[in-house]
């Protein structure tokens, strides 16, 4: 027999259905709490709302547990390739060779963007964020690719897709380019995902860049690293945003948007800010560790806490182990490795920090390896955003196969004035 819970209210008894997933939580169906009760329930910052049902990705923050379709993180970052991740993401199973083989070249054909989008970012100030760019940019593809944007149909949704993943590079390294004023170097389709990122964001007409392996690679761990996790601020707003029917593109745009913030994917650059600090002496690691538990939003200690980790984010751990190896292998002394370091130190080890499982997580260490391979600080969301691309696309997707879909419209507990009288502007 089904579970139910039980609630009661207002001498009224009534049951709700209880949902579990496959690794065993549950969920309280309220969805029909009101039409039964007149209640709404109220959660603010949704810590405790299930959206959807979805079969992505599976988080145990308690255990620091994560899984892209079944397959544990670890086991990925190992083995797996970006785009065969992102396939893995968005089509629900690993490809076979053949179809790896021709998701790549379909991917790799559509990296050129229209000369018209090139032109785009003269209208820019010289010193725009890549986020805000690239934002734009993103959104502003709908108006060239309009006859595929139908959400109901898969094949002009994959069409989008494909070209989302292969313009997303171009138009960030245009971007980075762009602020600082060298010209836009086009795509070279010899290359691989990352390898053909660097050599847009590195080359010049006037010399060649040959993407050194080790740092490509590095790259395409980060990126699998980044590539989906489950209901974040940012995919829930590329769901909400889509499920009013808007286009791929503008979802994705929203996204962008969403994840720039510094609670969210913006802390990869605010960590190495602060870390920067801590060097400039502007304060010692513990200075700052004592000043971020005075509970102001302003001093938090960047790259710390998570929503859902009560535990060590396993993506740091991966990300800190490479960031070592990454490091040795080009030959890189880091003074910010080596303040992070000692950060994480003092940190697990004060009460404070212990009492509310704040851990490290996945920005803490990221952006040390963005620095030591030449990408500038304003492009290290840029880079979360290409990596969690194609999680947002799976998102977007499942969403729109979802039978139980309807467009998202969370409400509200008024608290405002009630029957208050206009007053006529003279007499204010
Ligand atoms: N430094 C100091 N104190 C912190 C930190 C931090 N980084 N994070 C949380 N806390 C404290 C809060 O002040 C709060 O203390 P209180 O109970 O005494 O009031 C308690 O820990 C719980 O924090 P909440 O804000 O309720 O946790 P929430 O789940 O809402 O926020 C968040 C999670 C936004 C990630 C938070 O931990 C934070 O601001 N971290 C720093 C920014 C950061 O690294 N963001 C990247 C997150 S990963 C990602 O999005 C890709």
């Amino acid at each position: 027999m089904a579970a139910k819970a039980t609630l009661k209210f207002g001498g009224q008894e009534i049951e709700l259905g209880v949902e579990e997933g496959t690794e065993g939580e549950k969920a309280i169906d309220i969805s029909g709490l009101r039409a039964q009760t007149g209640l709404i329930t109220l959660d603010p910052g949704f810590a405790n709302t299930g959206s959807c049902k979805s079969a992505i990705t599976f988080i145990d923050g308690e255990k620091g547990i994560l899984k892209y379709r079944g397959i544990p993180i670890e086991e990925l970052a190992e083995k797996a390739s970006f785009l065969e991740t992102a396939y893995l993401l968005i089509y629900g199973r690993l490809p076979n060779k053949p179809e790896l083989d021709s998701y790549v070249d379909e991917v790799t054909c559509h990296t050129m963007v229209h000369e018209n989008i090139r032109r785009f970012y003269d209208g820019f100030p010289k010193k725009a964020h890549p986020m805000a760019v690239s934002a734009a940019v993103i959104g502003a593809l709908a108006t060239f690719y309009p006859d595929r944007q139908d959400p109901s149909g898969r094949r002009d949704a994959e069409g989008s897709i494909v070209r989302l993943l292969a313009k997303f590079p171009t138009i960030a390294a245009n971007s980075y380019k762009y602020s600082i004023g060298q010209p836009f170097v086009y795509p070279k389709n010899r290359l691989n995902y990352c390898s053909n990122f660097l050599q847009m964001m590195f080359a010049n007409p006037c010399a060649e860049y040959e993407p050194d392996p080790v740092v490509a690679k590095a790259l395409d761990l980060l990126l699998i690293l980044h590539a989906d996790h489950e209901q974040n601020c940012s995919t829930s707003t590329v769901r909400l945003v889509g499920s009013s029917l808007s286009n791929l593109f503008a979802s994705i745009s929203a996204g962008i948007s969403a994840l720039w913030g510094s609670l969210h994917g913006g802390a990869n650059q605010k960590v190495i800010e602060m870390l920067e600090s801590i060097r400039d002496g502007e304060g010692s690691a513990a200075a700052f560790v004592e000043k971020s538990k005075k509970g102001d939003d302003t001093t938090r200690l960047m790259g710390f806490g998570h929503r859902v980790y009560k535990n060590y984010d396993p993506r740091a751990r991966i990300i800190k182990k490479s960031c070592h190896q990454v490091l040795e292998r080009l030959g890189i002394h880091s003074k910010l490795l080596e303040i992070a370091t000692n950060l994480e130190e003092i940190v697990l080890n004060d009460d404070y920090f212990v009492q509310r499982n704040l851990y490290p997580n996945v920005d803490f260490y990221s952006g040390i390896i963005y620095q030591a391979i030449g990408i500038p600080k304003n492009m290290f969301t840029v880079l979360f955003a290409m990596g969690r691309l194609p999680g947002w696309v799976a998102h977007w997707m499942e969403m729109h196969e979802d039978p139980q879909f309807r467009i998202g419209r969370p409400r509200q507990i008024y608290t405002g004035e009630i029957n208050k009288k206009f007053i006529p502007i003279d007499q204010r």
